[in-house]
């Protein structure tokens, strides 16, 4: 008997945004089901509806067989389900049996923290999954904190567990014992769904998988007889790109020079591992890649922003790498971030946002001139077509695609000379990407050299003249467009050599 069953499932978000358009999922008992996409393909927010913390727009569920119809996260824990996200749902300063403790509460109010610590020594020998009760979870590493999940959502006696891209914050150690644990948990009759986008994780732990795109299922597939050629296919095939009227690229000298660069993330792990690349004037360089792979990290230290620990950036010969975001600010190296939240600053008038990055140009002796700052800001909204009822409206009134337009904007009025950019069109409607990829091209073509970085195919597709792929904080391969086929793209980004 199957279970988990899906049918039908629509999720229209309250933005609009349509994220699944009938999906139907099955899952057998004891099985490790694996679910494989893109970003954005709807993984993510399937197993939400799974866990009862979304409602699905339309669709029917059946665990086990019973329909079903959560009112929330408590009422799907009850009827079996666990979910393990990417990011954990502990309590940080509480020990591991506070928050276990915390967890089987509101499941029996009765019970003591001494029975949570017998039930969970129990459970740690039946499933060789240890954890250190006593310890602070903050004090853990991340893979311990992750067991602590596991072993959470097994004492509130998950019969099918979830976990959501699960190994994206692992070491590789880890994610064996990772797989172990799974092998375990499977033995003992657990239902697992592993969501990845790593082919080869899909090949080494499940049993089947279900491959999404676009908020549709491509297919379910026994593991055993596809190849991860095949899988690749399923999960980046896609109608033609829609292309962009695009002159020939006309690419000058190196301007910006990245040399086995090594740069670690807020935990301390390395994210990027040893990066190496050239950017000339005159051309667009995509970076693709799945969500997570190090590109905020080399992003950032790119921009000055985040310090590596190895190798060179050298910027028209210079070395720069220990100079901060400043002072690279002021050589020419423009830098937009993935998220509207990093680079604008909500409650600020639009005027304020855009002097942020651009200070010494309308300071004078230190004082802001306040006149230059508005003209600055009316030659962004000009320029860049920005809908708005004047500089001195806050920020957060205008729509995404008006912010993104001034985030992208007021960097490229100041005419960098490398211009970093990251998710540039991210969560817009197809008048304000079309725009915004447009402006890239633009200052391609007027001789800049641009390192656009995007987890979305199409766009990097129709915007570069060369593409690198990053995989786990290294580059897989670097390459023109024509050099790359949807499937060895595909292939790339879920790390196995093409
Ligand atoms: N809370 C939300 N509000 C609006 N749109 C969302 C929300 N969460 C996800 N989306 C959108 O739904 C689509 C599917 O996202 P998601 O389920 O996170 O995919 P995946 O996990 O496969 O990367 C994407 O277009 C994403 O931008
Ligand atoms: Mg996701």
């Amino acid at each position: 008997m199957p279970a988990v069953e899906m049918e039908g499932i629509f999720k229209v978000y309250p933005d609009g945004v349509v994220a699944l358009r009938g999906v139907t999922l099955r899952v057998e008992e004891g099985e490790i089901h694996g679910l494989l996409g893109e970003n954005g393909a709807g993984k993510s927010t399937l197993m939400r509806i799974l866990y009862g913390e979304i409602k699905p727009t339309e669709g029917r569920i059946k665990l086990f067989g019973r329909e079903v119809n959560f009112s929330g996260p408590w009422d799907a824990i009850r009827h079996g389900v666990g979910m393990v996200y990417q990011h954990f749902t502990l309590v940080p300063t509480f020990t591991v049996l506070e928050n276990l403790y915390l967890a089987l509460l509101p499941l029996n109010p009765d019970i003591t923290p001494e029975e949570v610590r017998k039930l969970a020594e129990k459970k740690m020998e039946e499933t060789g999954l240890r954890v250190p009760l006593g310890e602070v979870v903050e004090n853990l590493p991340i893979g311990v904190q992750q067991r602590v999940e596991i072993i959470k959502a097994l004492l509130q006696n998950a019969k099918i567990l979830a976990l959501d891209e699960p190994t994206s914050v692992l070491t590789p150690i880890e994610v064996e014992e990772l797989f172990k644990t799974l092998r375990e948990l499977k033995k003992e009759g657990i239902t697992i769904i592993f969501i990845t986008h790593k082919l080869k994780e899909v090949k080494e732990i499940t049993d089947r998988v279900t491959v999404m795109r676009r908020g549709e299922v491509v297919g379910t597939v026994n593991t055993g007889e596809v190849s991860e050629k095949d899988l690749a296919r399923m999960m980046v095939q896609r109608e033609v790109v829609m292309s962009l009227q695009k002159s020939p690229a006309n690419p000058g000298e190196v301007v910006f020079r990245v040399e086995n660069l090594k740069v670690r993330d807020e935990a301390g792990i390395e994210a990027v591992k040893g990066v190496t690349l050239e950017l000339r004037e005159g051309e667009v360089l995509g970076i693709a890649g799945v969500q997570g792979n190090g590109q905020r990290e080399l992003a950032e230290a790119l921009a000055g922003i985040r310090l590596p620990h190895d190798g060179r950036i050298i910027f028209e010969g210079r070395d720069v790498t220990s100079l901060g975001a400043a002072e690279r600010y002021k050589l020419g190296i423009a830098y937009v971030p993935d998220s509207r939240k990093v680079g604008l600053v909500g409650d600020m008038k639009i005027v304020e946002n855009v002097i942020l990055t651009n200070l010494p140009r309308v300071t004078s002796s230190g004082r802001i001139m306040w006149d230059a700052a508005e003209s600055l800001s009316e030659e962004v909204i000009k320029r860049f077509d920005v809908v708005a009822p004047s500089v001195k409206a806050p920020i957060k009134h205008l729509s995404g695609g008006n912010q993104q337009k001034v985030m992208v904007g007021r960097e490229i009025v100041r005419e960098p000379k490398v211009f970093i950019v990251a998710e540039p069109t991210q969560g817009l409607d197809i008048g304000a990407t079309e725009f915004i990829r447009r402006t890239i091209l633009n200052l391609r073509d007027s001789g800049k050299a641009v390192l656009l970085i995007s987890t979305d195919l199409d766009e990097v597709l129709q915007l570069s003249d060369r593409i690198a792929v990053i995989y786990e904080g290294r580059i897989m391969a670097v390459g023109r467009p024509e050099e790359f086929t949807l499937e060895r793209l595909g292939l790339l980004m879920g790390g196995v050599d093409a």
